[in-house]
C-alpha cells in the first residue's frame, strides 16, 4: 500500500502526498498523488492511473474520509494523471474534475459526463476551496499543451505537475529533497524529452520566481522545499528542452 504523509497543516487547512507504493507493478511509472482539505472541501490533485486506484483509495483512507473529496484537479490529461476517474465517479458521481479546456472533450474517454467537468481557460482560473482561493497556473507545453498547476498562496505550496519530476532509483525514495545536486540528476533526463517549449518553460521560471513557495510538490519523485525550489527554478530555466534536433 502506498504511504500518506502531511505535508502541511495549520487547523482543518492540510495538504497530505500519498507516495512510494511497495506493491506497485515494476512497469507502471510512480506517481504522487496530493490532496489539499480546507473548510470541509477537499480536492485530490492528479488521482492516478487506474491500475493504481485501490493502492491510493486505500492508503488515503487511513487518514482521511475518501467521501469527503468534492473535486478532482487533473494538470493533463496523460493516463498516469487521470485514467482513475471513471473508478472516482463510481464512488462519488458527484465530484467535479477541474482540467484545461483543451481536454475537456478527451478526458470523457476515461469517464465523466458533461457536468462532471469544469473546463480551465488558458489564462488560469481561482478555485474556490472551502475558505481558501487556489490558483490554477498556466504551465501549457510543461509537457501538455493545455497544462495547469495549483498554487495554495495560504500553505505557500505549489503542485507542479510534471514540472520538478524526477525518476528516482529505490535507494533515494525519501518524500523530499534531501540533496539536490544527487537528486537532480534523475530529473534531467526527464526534463529534456518531456519539456517540448524553450520559451513556454522560460515564461513559466520568470512567473514562479515571483510566487512565495516552501514546498514544490511534482507528480513523481521528491518535494523540493525552502532554498530548493529557487534552486530548481534557476537549473529548469538553464536547462535546454525542446526541439533541438531529431531524434
Ligand atoms: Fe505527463
Ligand atoms: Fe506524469
Amino acid at each position: 500500500m502506498k504511504k500518506v504523509q502531511t505535508i502541511f497543516e495549520q487547523g482543518g487547512h492540510k495538504w497530505l502526498m500519498i507516495a512510494r507504493d511497495p506493491d506497485r507493478a515494476g512497469d507502471l511509472i510512480d506517481t504522487n498523488e496530493y490532496l489539499v482539505a480546507a473548510g470541509g472541501e477537499s480536492l485530490l490533485m492528479d488521482p492516478g492511473g487506474s491500475e493504481i486506484f485501490p493502492a491510493v483509495f486505500s492508503a488515503l483512507a487511513t487518514e482521511f474520509n475518501p467521501a469527503q473529496i468534492t473535486a478532482l484537479f487533473a494538470s493533463h490529461q496523460d493516463p498516469d494523471i487521470i485514467s482513475s476517474l471513471s473508478l472516482w465517479l463510481d464512488f462519488k458521481p458527484a465530484l467535479k474534475c477541474y482540467v484545461s479546456w483543451l481536454w475537456a472533450g478527451f478526458i470523457p474517454h476515461f469517464g465523466g459526463r458533461g457536468d462532471t467537468f469544469v473546463p480551465i481557460p488558458d489564462p488560469g482560473m481561482v478555485i474556490p476551496l472551502g475558505d481558501l482561493e487556489l490558483q490554477a497556473v498556466a504551465a501549457h507545453y510543461l509537457h501538455s499543451s493545455g497544462n495547469f498547476h495549483l498554487y495554495d498562496p495560504k500553505a505557500r505550496v505549489y503542485f507542479s505537475g510534471d514540472v520538478g519530476a524526477a525518476l528516482l532509483p529505490p535507494d533515494l525514495d525519501g518524500f523530499f529533497v534531501t540533496d539536490f545536486d544527487r537528486h537532480i540528476a534523475h530529473a534531467r533526463a526527464f526534463h529534456q524529452r518531456w519539456m517540448g517549449s524553450a520559451p513556454a518553460k522560460r515564461n513559466w521560471c520568470e512567473r514562479v520566481s515571483k510566487l512565495p513557495v516552501d514546498l514544490m510538490c511534482p507528480q513523481h519523485g521528491a518535494i523540493y522545499q525552502g532554498r530548493d525550489v529557487e534552486r530548481f527554478i534557476n537549473w529548469f530555466d538553464e536547462l535546454e528542452v525542446g526541439v533541438t534536433s531529431p531524434v
